[in-house]
């Protein structure tokens, strides 16, 4: 029986014990990857948690339904409900949220249409993604010899099961190589993310990240980063860069829900910048810290309290 990361797990509208959310070999989504999901935040918001973004995660969840062509029976709303009850219901102050559609069991074969669609909403505990002193020391990273997928091929703005054949490769390269993470190039060479994070690039105290062109998965951090950079009057642009940008960067660092604002301390073994994290990834990382926990004013109304 898989380790127990909570009690309940949230299945099509009731509640489930851990032991009991199984899913059957026969299911489509064993075979196929034919799943989305999302992965969300709560944080300990002064002794209550709060949900950042949901509704912008489970509209991108619905959105990835729709590019895989799965009818939705809930909308918007009721999933994000469902979210705040699965986060009570395991009585939870700060946990990752992880509502997953897939293709259950039901005809074999490739042709998805006709097999039901179950959503479960399953939460725990996750600590800091890339290792406990990433978000202060910085991480070292390597550029993957693995590209993302083309355009057109599978889709990036989905985020689907199916994408993370490739976010593990990248990642289990990485692994072995003595590195945290993989950085993707896109099939043109150009940068496109990490296997779980989005990147952001520093010089000159100007940024620069790819944009949605580069088979990057729209981060909701990302866009997170990119509205406080406006609060932090510090310029912002999506475009193009190349590898060697990346080495001779004053500043690396990857974004997400999970990794959070996590300085890139190395890359391929060159230095970047001073080595560490650096002066404009800690002012951004701490705005992003003190806005998710609830230290800051929620101008954006981004956090629900549960
Ligand atoms: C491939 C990939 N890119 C980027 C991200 C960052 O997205 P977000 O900030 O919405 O968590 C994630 C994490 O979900 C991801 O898996």
């Amino acid at each position: 029986m898989a380790n127990k990361l909570c009690n309940k797990v949230w299945r099509n509208g009731e509640f489930i014990d851990w032991d009991k959310a199984t899913v059957h070999i026969s299911a489509h989504v064993i075979h196929y990857a034919s799943a989305v999901f999302e992965g969300i935040r709560a944080y300990d918001c002064g002794g209550q948690p709060g949900i950042f973004r949901l509704k912008d995660h489970i509209r991108r969840l619905v959105d990835s339904a729709k590019i895989y062509r799965m009818e939705v029976r809930w909308n918007v709303e009721e999933i994000s409900a469902a979210c705040v009850a699965a986060v009570k219901e395991n009585a939870f102050k700060a946990c990752y949220i992880r509502p997953i559609m897939y293709r259950d069991a039901g005809p074999m074969g490739v042709n998805p249409l006709k097999n039901p669609i179950t959503l479960d909403i399953m939460t725990w505990d996750w600590g800091k993604y890339l290792g406990d002193e990433a978000l202060e020391k910085g991480v070292d990273m390597q550029i993957s010899s693995w590209s993302r997928n083309a355009p057109n091929t599978t889709p990036a703005q989905a985020k689907a099961a199916a994408n993370y054949a490739s976010g593990a490769l990248i990642k289990m390269e990485a692994i072995a190589n003595g590195y945290v993470e993989g950085l993707a190039l896109d099939v043109n060479g150009i940068l496109s993310e990490g296997s779980g994070e989005n990147i952001f690039v520093v010089r000159d105290g100007r940024i620069v990240t790819p944009a949605t062109g580069n088979s990057i998965l729209r981060g909701i951090t990302r866009d997170t980063i990119m509205k406080l950079c406006g609060e932090l009057k510090i310029p912002v642009v999506e475009a193009s860069v190349t590898r060697e940008e990346l080495y001779i960067a004053d500043e690396v660092f990857a974004v997400g829900t999970a990794a959070e604002v996590t300085p890139i301390r190395s890359i391929d073994k060159i230095k970047i910048g001073i080595g560490a994290r650096g002066p404009i990834t800690e002012r951004i990382q701490k705005s992003y810290l003190d806005l998710v926990q609830g230290r800051s004013e929620d101008k954006w109304g981004f956090i629900t309290k549960v």
